[in-house]
């Protein structure tokens, strides 16, 4: 199970809209999908044509009997319609903060959830609050991918760089990058701001952008109030084409494993990449198995010695890397092994 968390601490952005109307296109194309409601607000509940009060469990309770067992998911889940469930959400669920402050590992309970489902679905898709908090920490660490719905406009990059650094601190815990992609929501091709923020957003996330932008359209807002997803509200709508593209997009993208690898007896294969930076503030590792994608792998610096390191499970084969240290590509000086690039050369690491 591919498992994507719609996410943006800013209020109003179309994270909601976003998961309801994937969820619903790509169910349309044939894959099993769960929407969790990870919001209080319940707002992809509602969209997608449940009335409040009208179910007995939400993922609150869920998140709270977690460790417990003694409500499974399966009790909470509801068919929308096929191939569309959904793990629904109340007002309750702003109780969660004050109700798990001192409980162990807090922000671990939605991925322990989802592991009992995750052989029944394609895709999860997670929506979360306009905030950071155990709720959004909750859904990143249960995901391996993340969507950040963005309006354009003046504002459009405020609090990115706060949103990237949250997503940094989830992925120096685990062993594998969320990979991220932003997405361009109420777009107005008319005007030369929508462009000028995309290129804007583009020069930011070095490229993880959607090629799919969603454009304004009221169809959408419709549909959310008639509870129920564009591609059924309005078929032949902008907002209906834009939401399969994107669809589309995310069936072709590459999924990559987050599952470490491990050989047959069950050690853990990886590599421990280190360099030596004692004055640096920042060290990555950017290579073919991230996707070259600067600063989602960041290294650890360990207290007082100036090496920076972390270990990267990896499988059987051969990688190419470099460290970006400070915004600076350099090259492994205790790798004597390169490849040659279009940029010159590469450190070359194989593992058999
Ligand atoms: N492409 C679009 N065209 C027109 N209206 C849109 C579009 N996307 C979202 N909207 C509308 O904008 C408003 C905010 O969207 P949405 O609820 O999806 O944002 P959100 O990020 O989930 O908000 P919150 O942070 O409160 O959870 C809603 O009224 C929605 O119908
Ligand atoms: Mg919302």
């Amino acid at each position: 199970m591919r498992t994507i968390a719609v996410i943006n601490q800013k209020g109003g952005c179309g994270k909601t809209t976003t998961v309801i109307n994937l969820a619903a296109c790509l169910a349309r194309k044939n894959k099993k999908v769960l929407v969790v409601d990870m919001d209080p607000q319940a707002h992809a509940t509602l969209g997608l044509g449940l009335g409040l009060g009208g179910y007995e469990n939400t993922v609150y309770d869920l998140l709270l009997d977690a460790g417990r067992k003694d409500l499974g998911a399966g009790d909470v889940i509801i068919e929308i319609s096929r191939g569309l469930d959904l793990i629904p959400s109340d007002v309750m669920l702003s109780a969660a903060e004050p109700a798990l402050l001192g409980r162990d590992h807090r922000e671990y309970l939605l991925a322990d959830v989802l592991k009992s489902v995750e052989k029944g679905y394609d895709l999860c898709i997670i929506d979360c609050p306009p905030n950071i908090g155990v709720l959004t920490f909750n859904a990143l660490f249960a995901c391996s991918e993340a969507i950040i719905p963005m309006e354009t406009g003046l504002f459009a990059i405020h609090g990115l760089a706060k949103l990237m650094e949250t997503i940094e601190i989830v992925n120096a815990k685990r062993s594998f990058a969320i990979t991220v992609n932003a997405l361009l929501t109420m777009f107005d091709r008319r005007t030369r701001i929508a462009y000028e923020s995309l290129h804007e957003i583009q020069k930011h996330l070095g490229g993880q952008v959607f090629t799919t932008v969603v454009n304004f359209n009221v169809r959408l807002k419709e549909a959310v109030s008639h509870g129920s997803p564009v591609i059924d509200y309005a078929p032949d709508s902008i907002g209906a084409r834009d939401y399969l593209d994107l669809a589309a997009e995310v069936v072709r993208m590459k999924v990559r494993k987050s599952v470490a690898a491990r050989d047959a007896e069950g050690q853990e294969k990886g590599v421990l990449f280190s360099f030596y930076a004692p004055h640096a503030e920042q060290v990555c590792v950017v290579a073919d198995f991230n996707d070259w994608q600067p600063g989602m792998t960041p290294l650890e610096h360990v207290d007082g010695s100036g090496v920076w390191q972390r270990f990267i499970p990896l499988k059987k084969g051969a990688y190419e890397y470099k460290f970006l240290v400070d915004g600076t590509w350099v090259t492994d000086s205790t790798n004597p092994k390169v490849a040659k690039s279009e940029f010159g050369e590469n450190s070359l690491i194989e593992i058999d």
